[in-house]
């Protein structure tokens, strides 16, 4: 089957007949780089544990052991999902910059002042500013990586002339949250290792669209948000076990010191890890729909892969729409032999419209969009862009339609025609 088959056998119409804010509405949801909406089994999900399974840990009762059975299921899950095995490996947070906050400081305590951490520009602050602060208390030293502005990606030569011997840690974003660029993190991830870094990955805007395996990726830490794929606010992040176990955590007295409990204080979220289960069994659902010969992970890859030649095809439709509009340019990758390199996440500057009265305009024809920095200040300052003014910013989902690109380009170019007829 060659890509416009793979496209045109994607069930959208299903798709979006299980999110119950999509259904049959009218509006264009472009806002999921934001946070996406959710399906069915996660509202299923909640309800059964609300019902069911609402208790404390570690009871000689059904309803604990219950709540008990639906976290070592989601743990199980989400490593499965980032390409691991060990569910011990697993620590759920309330987000991914809460973790990294977290996580930033129980290793900045390992290090020596002077010792370096290297972050890229293409960050977003979820993971710069807990680095910063981290190395403002902890005397360490930053360095950062510029984005290449050919390529819109952190090449590996650029982070190369920032590690030594020094580098304790590097902390990369995988795909970003406003030009969509995915880095090459495996090739990143091998140049830090060669100085004994540990790496940190933020996978929130890769998660969403594509597999992660960071068994492949080689790296030590990956966290992402499962409010970006469908599912909960609910930060996951993974990290190697001798890793984690090694790291020192704060937690109250009689903490067992698991290597992923440990980092998780006071009373989890149970509601949450049901409805992680339910958003991956929806995945699961999904791929088996798609290719029934597939079960488990399988099935969930399978709705991965199909969904993100649905997405790319998209993606492709709304670079080539919006480069046509006088006075937008993209902020991000538009080269379409270079597709590959980004996610579905497109952003536009408007030489003539500030974003935010674009936003406003493209939210009254019913279509949702960001604008402004989008919290990745770093690269705006890179390119010299005012921060406020920032980008408008169309994220593309599975639910999305070529419909929802076709309205999305026509509301820009009427905003265009507008600003044009007042000048
Ligand atoms: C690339 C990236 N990293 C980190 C975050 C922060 O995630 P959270 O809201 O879970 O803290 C976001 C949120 O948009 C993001 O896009």
């Amino acid at each position: 089957m060659n890509t416009a088959d793979l496209n045109s056998n994607f069930p959208v119409d299903f798709v979006r007949s299980q999110f119950p804010a999509i259904g049959n509405s009218e509006t264009v949801f472009f806002d999921n780089p934001a946070g996406t909406q959710l399906p069915d089994q996660v509202f299923r999900a909640m309800q059964r544990t609300g019902a069911d399974a609402t208790a404390n840990l570690g009871g000689a009762f059904a309803r604990s052991i219950a709540a008990g059975e639906e976290l070592l299921r989601a743990e199980r899950r989400a490593a499965a999902f980032l390409g691991a095995d060990d569910p011990e490996e697993i620590v759920f947070g309330p987000s991914m910059t809460e973790l990294t906050f977290q996580m930033s400081r129980a290793i900045a305590r390992t290090l020596s002042p002077g010792d370096e951490i290297v972050l890229t520009n293409q960050e977003h602050e979820g993971n710069f500013s807990p680095w910063l602060l981290a190395a403002k208390d902890f005397g360490l030293v930053i360095r950062r990586v510029e984005v290449d502005p050919e390529s819109w990606r952190v090449e590996q030569s650029a982070l190369e002339e920032q590690l030594s011997n020094k580098t304790k840690v590097v902390a990369l974003n995988y795909a970003s949250n406003l030009t969509g660029s995915i880095n090459d993190v495996h090739a990143l991830t091998k140049s830090a290792k060669s100085v004994g870094a540990l790496v940190y990955i933020d996978a929130v805007q890769f998660a969403p669209h594509d597999i992660v395996d960071v068994k492949s990726i080689g790296c030590d830490f990956l966290v992402c948000s499962a409010y970006k794929f469908y599912g909960p606010h609910l930060g996951v992040l993974w990290g190697r076990k001798d890793v984690l176990n090694d790291l020192p955590a704060d937690c109250v007295a009689c903490t067992v010191q698991h290597p992923n409990a440990k980092f998780e204080r006071g009373t989890p979220q149970y509601e949450l890890h049901a409805s992680l289960n339910g958003c991956l069994d929806y995945f699961e659902d999904l791929g088996q729909k798609l290719r029934p010969e597939t079960t488990g992970i399988a099935a969930i890859h399978a709705a991965l892969e199909l969904a993100k030649y649905h997405e790319d095809a998209l993606c492709h439709q709304l670079v080539n729409g919006l480069t046509d509009i006088p006075g937008v340019s993209i902020f991000g990758i538009s080269d379409p032999s270079k597709m590959d390199f980004r996610v579905p996440t497109v952003s536009l500057i408007s030489s003539s419209v500030p974003h935010k009265v674009l936003a406003e305009q493209l939210a009254s024809a019913g279509i949702n969009v960001w604008h402004g920095h989008n919290y990745a200040i770093r690269i705006l300052e890179q390119f010299d862009h005012d921060r406020n003014n920032g980008v408008c910013r169309f994220g593309i989902g599975h639910y999305n339609t070529a419909t929802d690109v076709e309205r999305a380009i026509v509301a820009v170019a009427a905003a265009h025609d507008k600003s044009q007829a007042v000048a």
